[in-house]
This record gives C-alpha cells, sequence and structure tokens, in this order.
C-alpha cells in the first residue's frame, strides 16, 4: 500500500473543474492507498491573510471536500496548523535547505516579482514547508498539478540529501500520483480553454439548479453544422467535453450524430447538459448545506484527523531526531 499526501490550499470555492480534475480521483485514491489529506493554512500565510477570514476559509474548503467524497473514516482528514510536528520537521529540513535553490524556484520568483513588498522568509522557504508536509508521513506518492512538479522535484531533494547526509535509507524519494488517462480538464462555458475562478465560467460545486441552468443556457453556441460530420468549433467541442464527463455514452453518441447529421438542436443539448451537471452537482450540494453548519461534526472530523496524523508524523519525526543526534538527557 502506498502513503499518499496531499495538500489543499484554501483558496475560494471548488468548481466542476476542481471535481473532474482531481476530487473525483482523491475518492477513488483513498481506498487503495493510506491517504493524509489537509488543508495548507500555514502555506496560506505567505500572503498575511485577514485573520477574521482564516477560519471560515479553511472551513469552506473542508466542508467542500468531505461533500466531494473524500471520506475521514479511511483517510486522514486534517488541518495543517493542528499537527505541528510538521513545523519541527520544516525548522530540520531548513537547515539543508539553500538559498541558492530555493531563490531559483519558479513560484518564488514569480511571487516575489508581482509583490514585491511582501518577499518573506516563509515564501522563500515555501517548498520546505510543503516537504516537511510530505516528508513527516514519510509518503511516496503526492497528486499534484503540473505547478506543483518543481516543489515536489525539490522534496525529492530534500529527501536524498538528508539520507545521504546522515547516511541513511529513511525518507522516501515521493512521485507524482498519475491519475493516467484518468486526468481531465473541464473547459470553460465560455468557449475558454479551461474552467476556473478567475476566469468566471465556472458551475460550483454548491451552485443551485437553477443558476446551473442559466449559466448553461449561456454557453455560446452558433446557428449550427452546414455540413455534414463537420470538425466542431472549440465552444462546442467544450460542452461535449463537459457532456462526456457527466452523461452517458448514448447521450453523447445522440448528440454527436446529430451534429454529424446537421440535426442537432442546441437548446436541447444544453437541456441534457444542465439536467446531468445537476445530477452530478445535487448530491455535493445537498451534503454541503447539510454539514456546513454542523459544528460538532466538523469538529470531530478537524479533531480526530488531527490525533491521526499527529501519531504518525511523530513516529517519524522522532525517528528523524534520533538520526540528526538529539538525545534526551
Ligand atoms: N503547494 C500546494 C498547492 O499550492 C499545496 C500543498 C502544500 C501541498 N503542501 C503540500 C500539496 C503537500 C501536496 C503535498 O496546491
Amino acid at each position: 500500500m502506498e502513503t499518499v499526501v496531499s495538500g489543499i490550499r484554501s483558496t475560494g470555492k471548488l468548481h466542476l473543474g476542481n471535481y473532474f480534475g482531481a476530487l473525483k480521483n482523491f475518492a477513488r485514491m483513498q481506498n487503495e492507498n493510506k491517504c493524509f489529506f489537509f488543508i495548507a493554512d500555514y502555506h496560506s500565510l505567505t500572503t498575511h491573510p485577514d485573520p477574521k477570514l482564516l477560519h471560515s476559509n479553511v472551513r469552506n474548503v473542508l466542508v467542500e471536500y468531505l461533500a466531494a467524497g473524500i471520506d475521514p473514516e479511511i483517510s486522514t482528514v486534517y488541518i495543517q496548523s493542528d499537527v505541528q510536528e510538521v513545523c519541527e520537521l520544516y525548522l530540520l529540513l531548513n537547515m539543508h535547505a539553500y538559498l541558492g535553490e530555493l531563490s531559483k524556484t519558479v513560484s518564488f520568483k514569480e511571487k516575489a516579482r508581482k509583490h514585491k513588498d511582501n518577499v518573506n522568509a516563509g515564501l522563500l522557504t515555501y517548498p520546505t514547508l510543503m516537504a516537511a508536509d510530505i516528508l513527516m508521513h514519510n509518503a511516496n506518492k503526492v497528486p499534484v498539478g503540473k505547478d506543483q512538479e518543481q516543489h515536489l522535484e525539490m522534496t525529492r531533494k530534500f529527501a536524498r540529501r538528508f539520507n545521504n547526509m546522515y547516511g541513511v535509507e529513511y525518507f522516501k524519494e515521493p512521485v507524482a500520483y498519475n491519475f493516467g488517462q484518468d486526468l481531465i480538464k473541464i473547459p470553460g462555458l465560455d468557449g475558454s480553454g479551461k474552467m476556473g475562478k478567475s476566469e468566471g465560467n465556472c458551475i460550483y460545486l454548491d451552485e443551485d439548479p437553477k443558476s446551473i441552468e442559466k449559466k448553461v443556457k449561456r454557453a455560446l453556441t452558433d446557428e449550427g453544422p452546414k455540413v455534414p460530420n463537420s470538425e466542431k468549433p472549440d465552444y462546442i467541442e467544450n460542452l461535449f467535453t463537459i457532456l462526456r464527463v457527466v452523461s452517458t455514452d448514448e447521450v453523447v453518441q445522440h448528440f454527436d450524430d446529430k451534429w454529424n447529421t446537421c440535426e442537432i438542436r442546441y437548446g436541447d443539448l444544453k437541456k441534457q447538459l444542465a439536467e446531468d451537471i445537476i445530477k452530478v452537482t445535487a448530491p455535493m450540494r445537498e451534503r454541503i448545506l447539510e454539514i456546513q453548519n454542523d459544528d460538532a461534526y466538523l469538529h470531530r472530523v478537524a479533531t480526530e484527523g488531527a490525533a491521526k496524523a499527529r501519531e504518525n508524523a511523530s513516529r517519524i519525526l522522532k525517528d528523524v531526531r534520533e538520526i540528526m543526534g538529539f538525545k534526551k538527557f
């Protein structure tokens, strides 16, 4: 069994793109692996968030992850700042992390350029904290997107360096969890390449059916194909891409045939698409509404998750301290 760690940034609401791009796979992954899913609130401090919003952001993400199928009975779900072992490992790893490599990280350079007035040490050592998240569970698999590959590469470097330095084979070198062809990119409804919050073309997991219908209805179309079996323009292909993930093969085939014979009616396509999106999101929306005010449940999940995570991490930290030469008097 593999050990998987995944950190989730606590920013904003989740949408269909997040669900099909990652969450749905997480829900599957947890049945086959020992999974740790945590909400990276320490990491969010590099940009000095409003203290009044810190907790509610963490809470929103927790609620939506649970609603999307991450099961705290199977996986370990926790809030990063509840597991202080990560701070100690972060400190220890920082002793072997060098200014040269940290300052060369793409994400650091980008953020430093964008926020010249706040180039703090937390930002510089973001990769060390992320390595600590992963190595404190001695994980070997990390589901990450393209933008995090360099951070994962640095985690491997820190792990290798530690092993070499102390002449041990202790840390594993974690690699990206590969979903293979399951990794689906959901396009936006506006004909753009990707569904994204900043693009303003999202369908949120907690979106109500009426609003989903409205958004789908507004999706870009044209007067329809004139030539049988013609290629679909991007904005139509996008609708089919979403249809393929939310509908049955028969439904997709039906509209594909209609397209090919130039008989497609976009009104019908959109009606079906909205209906099937609602079918996927409705149970999540329901669950979100059910648990978002259930303080007792959320308290229990976070508390039990923290305890499980600390138990695992403290075992590993004890070894690390011993390897590095710490001894009790
Ligand atoms: N840096 C990741 C992101 O921005 C979040 C993260 C923090 C993470 N610690 C992690 C991801 C550990 C995987 C493993 O999305």
